[in-house]
């Protein structure tokens, strides 16, 4: 495999060369936040969204970071990867224990880590599942403690999906990696921020420019029987830009695959994204 980028509490170096210390508590105890940040033809898309994203992350969590160094630390991994289109996954943890204990010292330095690659990005057609949304209740916090996440999707893989849409007790909350939309009778519906999911900035940005273009997207509680009314659905996130789902494993659904609104939102997703209107940082 190429080298790949990263830099590791301030070091930049190859991945492949980076060590991290066995009680690192993002290691004992997935003590830590992270972003991924999607960056095209040279622009990172909504730079100043993710940075803060990743500073309220930290405020929740009481990690102490110094977010202007390691929002420097982005923005030196993309100038100098002279990659053009790709991604920075960038994590924070609380820190190294002396010894692992539940209880954190309060006085431990944060350990920052993150790389660089290559990406391309386009919609692509999704299979999902359902199932039952068996996280904690902060998912609001972009945690790397992703477990519940991470067996759900596994699950759904193994039924030949690529991708998960849960629900809590039959209320709607979001994929594994992404927020959901879906369509009844020409509007477009999609779980409020207040149903614990991720406030995505792929989420935020598609509202707020279908609104410019006239759409309105509305945000409330739906259940599991609003989704299977649905004629379009779609799922949103910062790699996966706005992804068609075109079926729903198990169910009988009303998924048209050419919906018009939805051909709509990824046309004004895609063009935003394309000419460079989502970023608010040149590098
Ligand atoms: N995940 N919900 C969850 C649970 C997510 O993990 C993600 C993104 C989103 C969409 O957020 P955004 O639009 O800001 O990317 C929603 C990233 C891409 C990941 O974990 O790889």
């Amino acid at each position: 495999m190429k080298n790949i980028l990263g830099v590791f509490n301030g070091k930049f170096q190859d991945l492949d060369k980076i060590k991290v210390s066995p009680l690192s508590r993002a290691y004992t105890f997935s003590d830590s936040v992270y972003e991924v940040i999607p960056f095209y033809n040279n622009k990172i898309i909504a730079f100043e969204k993710h940075i803060n994203r990743l500073s309220n992350s930290c405020d929740a969590l009481n990690i102490k970071s110094n977010i202007s160094l390691c929002s420097d630390e982005i923005l030196h991994l993309i100038s100098t990867s002279k990659l053009k289109n790709g991604y920075v996954y960038y994590q924070i943890s609380r820190g190294v224990d002396a010894l692992r204990s539940h209880i954190y010292d309060t006085s431990l330095e944060v350990e920052t880590f993150g790389y660089i690659v290559d990406y391309q990005f386009e919609s692509k057609d999704l299979k999902v599942s359902l199932c039952e949304d068996i996280r904690w209740q902060r998912c609001d916090i972009k945690s790397t403690s992703l477990l519940g996440n991470v067996m759900s999707m596994n699950q759904s893989k193994n039924n030949h999906c690529d991708e998960v849409i849960m629900h809590k007790d039959g209320e709607l909350t979001e994929g594994g990696a992404s927020n959901v939309f879906f369509v009844i009778e020409g509007n477009i519906y999609t779980p409020s921020l207040s149903s614990n999911i991720l406030p995505g900035i792929t989420r935020e940005l598609l509202i707020s420019e279908s609104n410019k273009n006239g759409i309105y997207i509305e945000e409330g509680k739906y259940s599991v029987n609003d989704l299977l009314q649905a004629e379009s659905i779609w799922l949103t996130s910062s790699t996966k830009c706005l992804g068609q789902v075109i079926e729903i494993i198990g169910y009988e659904t009303k998924i048209e695959l050419n919906n018009e609104v939805f051909q709509k939102c990824n046309k004004i997703f895609k063009n935003a994204f394309l000419s460079g209107q989502l970023n608010n940082n040149i590098i």
